[in-house]
């Protein structure tokens, strides 16, 4: 059998999610994803995700200090940062500047300390970046906040509200990790190959980028924006499937019915949002979208994903446009992380192509 883009075909074995696209359910190592989101911080779900389960009092203190102590960056990496082009996409910048940390420190085989290495500095690249851009000062992470609101600390130099950081602290629960989508696979690859974590690293956020991919919140936020009036949705949406156009947000390989990540955000963003005039915008066209989809591709299971209300939950927090994808990536290198040291004990991953070209002469 030829499955082309892998549809359907099991590549591993893994222990850290199962996602099933029938019923819409999402479990991180025997948890739903939905309750750990509304119940427990970043830190712990990832210190589930690697290790396999939620960590104790004391453990949370140790793991916490591990955490804390790799968020600094080092010197050479500012000096990168510092003469990278303005025009380089912050994906870009990160991709680049993640593989430029090297193999030192991050040699194969990877370890928990190295995926805590990673995780920890990724959002100090993107706030040095962030700043450097703007030409203002470096915000430094702070040891005593935790990830989330680290992350909007740096961001903008001052403590988010509680119920942004909280709001935010959710997205990343919900997409800290989510079966063998392309990019886990891409590092999965990687590590199949017994090459070291950074490089599975640089390869999957590689795939992240793509706008059929992690790319596609600020796409569905130009797509909000090109809209304009709820007035205008249907006429848009119309116009857009009748020239074949992808809306983004909308379709899943897996889910056939409704992704549970988008339900979860879309309660997170109204809670935070309230009666904001861009949110109504987006549950108006949704629903717009949804019907519209069902009378043109009346055959396939097309629903609201992730990435629809992710875009929505990241402007209520204050994010621009351009760090959508780096926040997601910020989140999903736990994911990807805890696979490549799965990756360890699984067979080279080394797939057949069909060949359709011609042939020589017969010799
Ligand atoms: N809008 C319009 N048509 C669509 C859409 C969409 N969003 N998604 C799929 N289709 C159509 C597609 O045109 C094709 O139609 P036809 O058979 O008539 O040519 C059919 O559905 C099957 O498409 P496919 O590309 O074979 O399906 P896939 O399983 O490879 O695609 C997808 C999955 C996510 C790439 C696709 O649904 C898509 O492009 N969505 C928009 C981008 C997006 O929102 N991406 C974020 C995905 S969630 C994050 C993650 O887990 O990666």
């Amino acid at each position: 059998m030829t499955a082309i883009g892998l549809q359907d075909i099991v590549v591993a074995d893994t222990a850290i999610s199962y996602v099933n696209g029938e019923k819409g359910q999402l479990v991180y190592r025997g948890h739903w994803a939905k309750d750990l989101a509304v119940h427990h911080t970043f830190e712990e779900v990832a210190h589930l995700i690697w290790y396999g389960s939620l960590p104790s009092p004391e453990k949370f203190v140790e793991f916490q200090a591990k955490f804390v102590k790799e968020r600094e960056l080092p010197d050479y990496i500012h000096s990168i940062l510092n003469v990278l082009p303005a025009d380089m996409t912050m994906m870009d910048v990160i991709r680049t500047v993640i593989s430029a940390l090297g193999t030192s420190g991050y040699e194969y085989p990877p370890t928990f300390d190295q995926a805590i290495s990673l995780t920890a500095k990724l959002p100090t690249i993107i706030a040095y970046r962030y700043h450097r851009l703007r030409g203002r000062e470096i915000v430094k992470p702070r040891k005593d906040l935790l990830y989330s609101e680290n992350y909007l600390y740096m961001l903008n130099g001052e403590c988010a509200l509680p119920a942004q950081v909280r709001a935010l602290d959710s997205y990343m629960v919900l997409t800290i990790e989510h079966g063998m989508n392309s990019s886990t696979f891409a590092g999965r690859v990687v590590a199949s190959t017994h090459s070291d974590l950074v490089s599975s690293i640089t390869a999957a956020l590689g795939a992240l980028k793509g706008p059929l991919h992690g790319g596609a919140p600020a796409q569905v936020t130009a797509m909000l924006e090109a809209i304009g009036t709820k007035e205008n949705a249907e006429h848009w949406v119309r116009n857009a499937l009748e020239q074949g156009t992808r809306l983004m947000g909308f379709g899943h390989r897996i889910y056939k019915t409704v992704d549970p990540r988008a339900v979860a955000l879309r309660d997170i963003a109204q809670q935070l949002a309230g009666d904001d005039y861009w949110l109504d915008l987006a549950i108006h066209t949704e629903d717009v979208i949804l019907r519209l989809l069902k009378e043109y591709k009346p055959n396939l299971k097309l629903n609201t994903n992730v990435e629809f209300y992710s875009a929505a939950v990241m402007k209520a927090v204050g994010l621009d446009g351009d760090l959508f994808t780096p926040t997601f990536a910020a989140s999903r290198m736990v994911g990807w992380t805890a696979h490549c040291i799965e990756a360890v004990s699984s067979r080279l991953i080394y797939p057949e192509s069909r060949y359709i070209g011609d042939m020589p002469a017969v010799e």
